[in-house]
């Protein structure tokens, strides 16, 4: 096992994550989350969140390190999520990571939350190859991102230009009474659906919208059609196959994602496609994927789900990464970026 050993640290939503990695060797991936602190409200509240980090973080780094076998005087850099995320969240981690590498004396490297999601495949599969096309996929994001180099270089080819796909699992199992984050409960729920029990539409899939938006996603759409849906439904007295409507609903989000994914590949003559973010947890969307990918000759990767969720290890390999290709350390007054864009790796 060789390669510098990395601290890094994730804060920008719910999960206060503290990832060890020596190189391309995940040694601990410690995760505290204020999921359950917010269910109440039907989605994430910035200030609870934020104060959920403060009193985490401290154990948490202390756990990592603990699991992972090391000594905070071994690490040789800090990593963190500098953005995109909520501001007073990625403020906890960022003051947190200027901390530790102004009193171990070791470099500091703000990085793009984005770019760590696909980076942290490297500690599973090995390194990336060289384009990547990636397909971010999270509650708070969409994006098919083409990725020459994801230490440095990071093209966005399209995204959402309405909710995020984890936004509509989370909106869409909300209408069906399941409890949040809804993404986990549809994926669930719907094994036992028919998924083309309801034809529900597939945005920006078709004529114009298909020319102007080509690797753009749209799901606000789809999620008022299931909401309609449901209601008409409960209108005429009749109970809801909610397993049915989770698998429609889910064929719907998976058949878009995986269709433009391809086409890029194919478009930008990329053989490797990487899947990551939260909903990369979703089992019929790594179902999907495998199999158009095998049909069009394109290596497929996705870390395990719990990789694919917020954590820390993400930032600790992107940050690893940072360091063996001898990219820029970030300065001390580094600032939180709410609204990072993707293509800007490092802070
Ligand atoms: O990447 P992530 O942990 O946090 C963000 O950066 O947003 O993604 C969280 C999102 C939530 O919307 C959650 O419902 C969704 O990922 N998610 C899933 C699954 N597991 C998590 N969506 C569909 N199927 C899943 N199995
Ligand atoms: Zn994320």
């Amino acid at each position: 096992m060789s390669g510098p050993l990395v601290l890094g640290i994730e804060t920008s939503c719910d999960e206060t994550g503290v990832g060890i990695v020596r190189g391309r060797t995940l040694l601990f991936d410690a995760i505290a989350s204020s999921v359950e602190e917010h269910a109440r409200f039907g989605g994430v509240v910035p200030e609870v969140a934020s104060r959920a980090h403060l009193e985490a973080m401290v154990p948490t780094v202390e756990r990592a390190c603990r699991e992972a076998g090391v000594r905070l005087a071994d690490v040789d850099a800090v990593s963190v999520t500098a953005g995109p995320g909520l501001a007073g969240a990625l403020l906890v981690g960022v003051a947190s990571a200027k901390a530790l590498a102004l009193a171990l004396g070791v470099p500091l490297y703000g990085v793009n939350h984005l770019a760590a999601h696909v980076a942290v495949d490297v500690v599973e599969h090995g390194p990336l190859p060289e384009p990547t096309m990636g397909l971010l996929v999270s509650g708070g994001h969409s994006n098919l991102l083409l990725v020459p180099d994801v230490t440095d270089d990071i093209r966005s080819l399209g995204a959402t230009i309405d909710d995020a796909a984890g936004e509509a699992f989370d909106k869409v199992a909300r209408v069906l009474g399941l409890p949040f984050p809804g993404g986990p409960h549809i994926d669930r729920v719907a094994r036992d659906g028919d998924q083309v029990a309801i034809d529900f539409p597939r945005g920006l899939t078709s004529g114009r919208d298909l020319q102007r938006h080509r690797f753009d996603y749209s799901f606000s759409g789809l999620k008022t059609a299931v909401a309609r849906w449901v209601q008409a439904r409960e209108a005429t007295g009749q109970p809801v196959p909610v397993a049915d409507v989770a698998a429609s609903f889910q064929e719907a989000v998976v058949d878009v994602l995986t269709r433009k994914a391809v086409l890029a590949c194919a478009e930008h003559g990329v053989g490797d496609l990487l899947i990551g973010g939260g909903v990369a947890a979703n089992s019929r969307l790594r179902a999907l994927a495998q199999e158009r990918c095998d049909a069009a000759g394109i290596r497929l990767r996705v870390p395990r789900p719990g990789l694919c969720t917020d954590n820390g290890a993400m930032v600790a390999a992107l940050g690893a990464q940072m360091v063996m290709k001898g990219r820029p350390e970030s300065r001390l007054d580094l600032p939180a970026d709410s609204s990072q864009p993707v293509e800007q790796v490092r802070a």
